[in-house]
């Protein structure tokens, strides 16, 4: 069970470590400071209907109440160890598994866990202006949800910086709070965690591609030989999976309301679509286009000697590794990679052990072509004619072998030119954005009411109805 008796809520018996304790509550004002900040906008009196965790077992962990979010228990939370775990991939496999840092990979392992900590207060700073145009009380409390989880994961992450990294991880725990989303001189690290998140649409495509390459990322993380990573990022995959819930379902809904709209009134065409007051499909499209290509590069270089040593050294596995029939060291395996050569794709077989970042990349890929099918069935089953899809894998890329190449959604090597004519078909267009923008100009928060340009969800939160207060502004 978790300690909320304590100022810092944990079940890694923090009392016992008085260092470590006072370290962290050194860092917690920050972090307190930051999020008053940085944090939602206006939400600080807010009374919100959140869940806390109050178990790190996997039934029955969440507990639901009324909670202001400054006071949210933020706390560490770790997955009980397993005394027999062992290191099940590259040239460590079967020691057991490391409850301290080895020496040697030190800066590395401090690097992975900066990069991922990294996210979770960007992806809080992109979505703070969001609620003022929320488009029903039950998507604000959800937002809301989703930003203290980030807040959490922040927390989890600096709890490993303060308790193995000594002074060098006091110092990164500082940085995190100091880097802003976007800022030009001080910016995150990653190109994802830079970009505005400037209306819902763009929130729940955010969740739905981004969390998910969160949830990937992770996953790879809970394979670490390092355990206490490993079981920090097993806790933090059972916060992942409501983040990218609220944003497949809500995709799915903007997608039922424009087809129920569409079909109520006999039209297709996006103007007339848009007169009536809902986000046409080929918006949709292009916001998709834009978050997965995003999205896409944040796996890194297709080809990449840094992946390759993350592996062998055992830090970072493979998506379900110990699930996978193989010998979990890669020495002879190979791996398709795309190429763009004299104006064509060309597909190359590489060392596996090199291309970890592109297979990362296809699972993660697997999944998003999952979650876009069941919005397609959305479209289908209002009998109206429209493919959404997945572009090219190498289609607005920035990173890897794709990058500097200009390739269409279709997968075809394209000219400036062309690319300039169809750019604004392919990807949302400032036109794009100011029409959504323009239906989420205030906020809809009468218990039960929802926005003219979203469907409601088919259940509430907690078997909660859909007219229950999910917010008390006060
Ligand atoms: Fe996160
Ligand atoms: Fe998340």
């Amino acid at each position: 069970m978790i300690n909320y008796t304590e100022k810092i809520p944990n079940n890694v018996d923090l009392g016992r470590d008085r260092v470590l304790q006072r370290a962290l509550e050194h860092w917690q004002p920050a972090y307190m400071g930051w999020w008053y900040d940085m944090g939602p906008n206006e939400s600080h009196n807010y009374e919100v209907y959140l869940r806390t965790a109050i178990s790190v077992e996997p039934d029955g962990w969440a507990q639901f109440g009324y909670v202001k979010m400054p006071d949210y228990r933020w706390g560490i939370f770790l997955q009980p160890r397993d005394e027999k775990r062992e290191v099940n991939f590259g040239i460590h496999k079967g020691q057991s598994a490391w409850q301290e840092v080895p020496g040697e990979y030190r800066s590395t392992l401090r690097r992975v866990i900066v990069t991922q900590g990294d996210t979770e207060p960007a992806s809080v700073e992109q979505q703070r202006m969001l609620g003022s145009s929320c488009p029903s009380m039950y998507d604000l409390r959800n937002i809301f949800q989703v930003n203290v989880e980030e807040g959490r994961h922040l927390w989890a992450m600096v709890y490993l910086l303060h308790r193995y990294f000594g002074r060098d991880g006091r110092e990164e725990a500082e940085s995190l709070l100091a880097r802003r989303s976007g800022d030009a001189d001080n910016p995150r690290i990653l190109g994802a965690f830079n970009e505005a998140t400037p209306d819902w649409l763009a929130f729940y495509m955010f969740t739905f591609f981004t969390d998910r390459d969160g949830k990937f990322q992770l996953c790879a993380l809970a394979e670490s030989g390092f355990d206490p990573l490993a079981r920090t990022c097993r806790f933090m995959l059972t916060e992942e999976a409501h983040h990218m819930f609220v944003g497949e379902t809500g995709v799915s809904r903007i997608i039922q309301r424009t087809c129920e709209v569409m079909k109520e009134n006999k039209v297709e065409d996006p103007s007339d679509v848009r007169a009536l007051g809902v986000i046409d499909l080929p918006t949709i499209q292009r916001y998709l286009n834009f978050h997965y290509s995003v999205t896409l590069d944040l796996y890194g270089s297709d080809v990449s000697s840094n992946a390759a040593n993350y592996y062998t050294s055992g830090l970072k596995g493979r998506f379900r590794e110990t699930k996978l029939n193989d010998d979990h060291v890669l020495t002879d395996a190979e791996y398709p990679v795309f190429e763009v050569v004299g104006g064509k794709i060309i597909t190359k077989n590489v060392p596996a052990l090199t291309a970890l970042n592109e297979r990362l990349r296809d699972d993660y890929i697997d999944e998003i072509a999952d979650g876009v099918a069941r919005w397609q069935r959305v479209i289908d089953s209002a009998g109206i004619p429209f493919r959404l899809t997945l572009p090219h894998k190498g289609f607005h890329r920035e990173i890897g072998n794709f990058a500097g190449h200009l390739i269409s959604p279709d997968g075809e090597v394209l000219s400036e030119e062309a690319w300039k004519n169809h750019e604004f078909e392919w990807l949302p267009n400032s036109k794009d954005y100011a029409y959504v923008q323009s239906l989420m100009s205030g906020r809809v928060v009468e218990p039960g009411k929802f926005a003219n340009w979203i469907a409601p969800p088919a259940r509430g939160i907690n078997n909660q109805p859909l007219n229950f207060e999910y917010v008390r502004f006060n």
